[in-house]
């Protein structure tokens, strides 16, 4: 049925209708002339990382959604829009919603039914706001802790992004029944093999090497279902994806059967000539590559009169502007946008709510991955005198991220929930926190230091030089240290940091990635109500030189992939 109704349709549409319906565009470019919307027949709006409306409530998302969903729907054809953002790990672009550990913690929970539950969660929250289409889950499969994409990653083997991966994707989609909405296989691939761990960067591995390392979660998100798939920003030996027709239309598209759309990563067309902006050219290279829809995201104009020349030109065939359209309208038939096209206001209230906060905090607890604990310094006692420091002990925004309200995170306190310091105040009387660590003495029972990474998003975050901590977390750790108390180690962090030379002097470590909102999962696992049970999902490298470090590459790291310890009983 749904082919037939997206055969009636494209017979109804003329050539400029179906041209819009190919374009995406920002939310901040369209807001300022709503009415282009229409005018143009655009088919699609996103939120990039961080943009939100200016109250930013779930609120106010739902009625944004569904102003411009007014416009969409006022057209001649009356063709729904589809809304998507980056809810990478829960709908972390809206104040007040749950935010879930990154994938690299879900990575070391190795739990699918869990990852499952964090999907729906999601999907849910973001039913509340509108927001039908998420750009995750990040099947990249991180071979490189150097690259600032890591966290995104649900670890170093292809197994671990296909099989929770795909439990994400049937979380999101849920069958695309209510709340469902539609997930994105993402990036189309390779993203995480380039040289030097450069983000964007160039893959150089043979073919059989793709195929075996970063190919099988897509694999899986197709046989899943996958509405639609993400190309990435990099190169695969030299060849940019964006161009590549025989990954995206041979290997995509007719090997794997994959019959969702393809959509372009933000003004991913822009890079093909290594210039800046973008020429019919670019437009008519990416599309006959197979690309479906393109995330322009701001020149949608500029987009749409290129695109038409192409066409017109005989340079694009008809045939492929048909097959997209087919691809576009057939994922918004089957998540019912037709029949149920504004925000499901009976969800809004329930964005952030205590259930799945619950379930987030869960998902802390799950991710908790113990390296170290000399003379059981772990778990902690209620009634010790405890003494707290470092920068990440006190930050909901530093324990959450980048891809947390803003594109690149932020310190601070940007959105409710628990810090990891307040987790352990519920937990224990006796905890004094100061964050460089001055005041220590040795009537304490022990130290807790909360070190590691502050906020960071994509290439922001890559690391070529030195890997370890910084400045402060050392001198912190050194006052700690030289008390004579033992010291336990809270690492938050998207991935290994490099901390060899100070392991020797701390008492325990616990890595804890990027717990998210929730902190109080960590202290559940700190004072000992749950066992520590995640393994971790990237190899932790000796030192920073010998990156990349992979499970089977005959290196010795300092903590191989699927380490994790556990409290005695
Ligand atoms: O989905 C993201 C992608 O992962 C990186 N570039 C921007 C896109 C949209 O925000």
């Amino acid at each position: 049925p749904t082919e037939a109704r997206v055969g009636d349709l494209l017979s109804r549409m003329t050539l400029d209708e179906k041209l819009g319906q190919m374009t995406q565009a920002e939310r901040g470019a369209l807001a300022p002339q709503q009415e282009d919307l229409a005018k143009y027949g655009i088919g699609s709006v996103l939120s990039g990382g961080g943009s939100a409306p200016a109250t930013n409530t779930p609120a106010a998302w739902a009625d944004m959604y569904d102003s411009f969903q007014r416009t969409a729907l006022g057209t001649r054809l009356g063709i729904p829009m589809i809304y998507g953002a980056d809810a990478v790990h829960g709908h972390n672009n809206v104040k007040g919603a749950t935010v879930f550990p990154h994938h690299i913690g879900l990575g070391a929970a190795r739990d699918a039914r869990l990852t499952e539950r964090i999907g729906r969660t999601t999907a849910e929250e973001m039913a509340g706001t509108g927001v039908d289409w998420n750009f995750a889950p990040c099947l990249c499969v991180a071979r490189n802790d150097r690259w600032g994409r890591t966290y995104e990653s649900y670890g170093e083997t292809p197994q671990l992004p296909t099989v929770l991966g795909a439990a994400e994707i049937e979380g999101l989609q849920h069958r695309l029944g209510d709340p469902g909405v539609l997930a994105t296989a993402k990036h189309y691939v390779g993203d995480g093999g380039t040289e030097g761990g450069d983000d964007q960067g160039d893959t150089r591995i043979s073919e059989k090497e793709l195929r075996a390392t970063h190919l099988p979660p897509f694999r899986k998100a197709v046989r899943e279902g996958v509405g639609s798939v993400m190309v990435s920003f990099s190169s695969w030996n030299g060849q940019k994806l964006h161009g590549h027709k025989y990954l995206i239309s041979d290997v995509l598209k007719k090997e794997l059967r994959f019959k969702g759309f393809v959509v372009s990563d933000w003004a991913g067309i822009d890079q093909l000539d290594g210039e800046e902006g973008f020429t019919g050219e670019e437009v008519r290279t990416a599309v006959n590559a197979g690309i479906d829809m393109v995330m322009v995201p701001n020149d949608y104009k500029k987009f749409l009169t290129l695109l038409r020349e192409e066409v017109d030109a005989g340079r694009i065939p008809m045939s492929r502007v048909d097959d997209a359209n087919r691809r576009i309208l057939a994922q918004k038939f089957r998540l019912g946008l037709f029949e149920r096209p504004f925000t499901d206001r009976s969800r809004t209230d329930d964005v952030g709510s205590g259930e799945h906060r619950a379930l987030a905090r869960q998902a802390v607890r799950a991710s908790q991955t113990l390296l170290k604990n000399d003379d059981g310094v772990l778990p902690l006692k209620r009634k010790s005198k405890i003494f707290v420091a470092g920068k990440n002990a006190d930050d909901i925004g530093n324990q959450s991220g980048g891809w947390t309200i803003t594109w690149q995170g932020q310190s601070g306190d940007i959105t409710p929930g628990t810090t990891i310091l307040e987790g352990m105040r519920e937990r224990a009387k006796d905890v004094t926190y100061d964050r460089n660590g001055e005041g220590i003495d040795k009537s304490y029972d022990v130290a807790v230091a909360v070190v590691g990474e502050k906020p960071y998003a994509e290439f922001e975050g890559d690391r070529p030089g030195a890997m370890g901590l910084d400045d402060e977390d050392l001198a912190a750790l050194k006052r700690l240290k030289s008390s004579g108390v033992p010291v336990a180690v809270v690492l938050v962090s998207g991935r290994p940091l490099d901390i060899a030379d100070q392991l020797p002097g701390w008492d325990a470590l616990l890595a804890s990635w990027l717990p998210g909102t929730e902190g109080n999962g960590v202290s559940d696992v700190l004072f000992g109500a749950y066992r520590p049970t995640g393994k971790l999902p990237v190899s932790w490298m000796r030192d920073a030189a010998q990156q990349p470090v992979n499970v089977g590459d005959g290196k010795r790291p300092l903590f191989p992939y699927g380490y994790g310890l556990t409290y005695r009983r």
